[in-house]
């Protein structure tokens, strides 16, 4: 257990302690999620008020050219690729990453010529990411075959096996899979691996070059702190550069779109996986999101954030070990299989959504899982989060519990978004 002081000591020696000036959070807050909606980024309103005023508003469509509108998702790729461990020119931003993730899935299941048609992944995936494989493979008359455990996906990695997709860090245990290893196998078996890296892109180190990899989509919106509904991201190893079209074949992932010629050719590389005109407004958002991942650089880069991200996930755990001692930690205890959030249920006769609701109105902001069992969900996004918030939210926790302030009638209304 950490004593507040102590807390306060660590955050004095935080290499990464200047970043959170960086951000605005209300005062009285402790944010616990930006592993869903990372926070606002100080200098993102003058920008995106310069971008709707100067650019948009006296520039107007001239724009596309003098503002640089239209290399967006290709300048913003090139920014976000050092974070994932791709090269410049290797990643584009575009569309949402449900969207990225059905045109590289498709992609994929080309790459195998029709020889092979599952898709493996994991019951306890993100449901967009179940839901658009469901299609993708209805349309190439393949099937989804859902692991129940990780300890249960080697063994379906076998000579039918086409893709092997998983989100890296799953989004209700935190848990973490090992990129390079999987992929490994899954090539072993002839397959393809597709990772989704919506909870680990800006939260924990990314190799996709060095894993070999074959596509990666990912979400701006959450660690990255992009802002609600930011664009995602495509990556797609150079070994499958031309090698096959991705489904979506839009103007703008044409070879020369301003030849508005009838037929289609695709664009070189990562280029073709856009599809239409770029959301110029967000893509701005994430654009002044990743000056802060510039100043992170110059702090110690991901090998600190990851470093902080770790520890300020283990004192958590620890917090709860010690004044929750009902609660159960639904994230791997064993550093390399954790991501940066950190899953609680609690006993099944305490409502979990009521003490979220419960915490949330003392300004502790985290959010809830349904499912077996229901999860309260804490993300640590290293770039502003203090020690002190972890011993002053679980304090808030612990009090939650102790004086049942949960069972109040208002903590029971369910919102549309949990
Ligand atoms: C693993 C994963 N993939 C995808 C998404 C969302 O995709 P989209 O931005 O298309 O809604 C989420 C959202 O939480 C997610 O957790």
């Amino acid at each position: 257990m950490t004593t507040r002081e102590q807390a306060a000591a660590l955050d004095a020696r935080d290499p990464l302690a200047p970043l959170r000036e960086l951000f605005t959070l209300p005062p009285g807050v402790i944010y616990l999620d930006g592993n869903s909606l990372g926070a606002l980024p100080k200098a993102t309103p003058a920008r995106i008020a310069r971008a709707v005023e100067q650019e948009w508003g006296q520039g107007l469509i001239a724009s596309w050219n003098n503002a640089g509108w239209i290399d967006l998702p290709r300048r913003l790729g090139d920014r976000l690729a050092p974070w994932i461990g791709a090269r410049a020119g290797e990643v584009l931003v575009a569309d949402s990453t449900s969207v990225n993730l059905y045109k590289v899935l498709h992609a994929a299941l080309q790459l195998q010529q029709g020889k092979r048609k599952i898709v493996v992944s994991e019951r306890s995936n993100f449901p967009t990411d179940n839901y658009i494989a469901q299609s993708v493979v209805r349309s190439h008359g393949g099937e989804l075959i859902l692991a129940d455990s990780p300890e249960d996906i080697p063994p379906l990695l076998d000579e039918r096996c086409a893709v092997l997709m998983l989100t890296h860090v799953n989004y209700r245990s935190g848990r973490m899979h090992d990129m390079a290893l999987l992929t490994r196998w899954a090539h072993q078996a002839g397959a393809l691996a597709v990772w989704d890296l919506a909870h680990s892109a800006g939260a924990v180190p990314l190799d996709l070059l060095g894993a070999a990899a074959d596509f990666a989509i990912g979400c701006g919106y959450k660690y990255l702190n992009g802002g609600p509904g930011a664009p995602s991201f495509v990556w797609m190893h150079p070994r499958h550069q031309g090698q096959v079209w991705q489904p979506l074949t839009g103007w703008l992932g044409h070879a020369a779109p301003f030849e508005f010629s009838p037929e289609y050719r695709p664009a070189a590389g990562i280029q073709q996986y856009q599809c239409g005109t770029p959301a110029v407004l967000a893509m701005t958002g994430l654009d002044s999101a990743l000056d802060v991942f510039d100043e992170a650089a110059k702090l110690g880069g991901m090998g600190a954030l990851r470093a902080k991200s770790l520890a300020l996930t283990e004192a958590f755990i620890a917090e709860i070990d010690a004044r929750v001692p009902t609660a159960w930690v639904a994230t791997p205890r064993e550093a390399a299989l954790r991501g940066s959030q950190v899953s609680v249920a609690l006993p099944s006769d305490i409502d979990s959504y009521a003490v979220m609701q419960a915490l949330i109105s003392r300004g502790v902001i985290g959010d809830f899982r349904a499912g077996t069992p229901a999860l309260l969900r804490f993300g640590f996004t290293p770039l502003y989060t203090r020690f002190v918030d972890v011993v002053d939210a679980v304090s808030v926790l612990a009090d939650v519990l102790a004086t049942e302030a949960w069972r109040t009638p208002e903590f029971q209304r369910r919102s549309a978004v949990t």
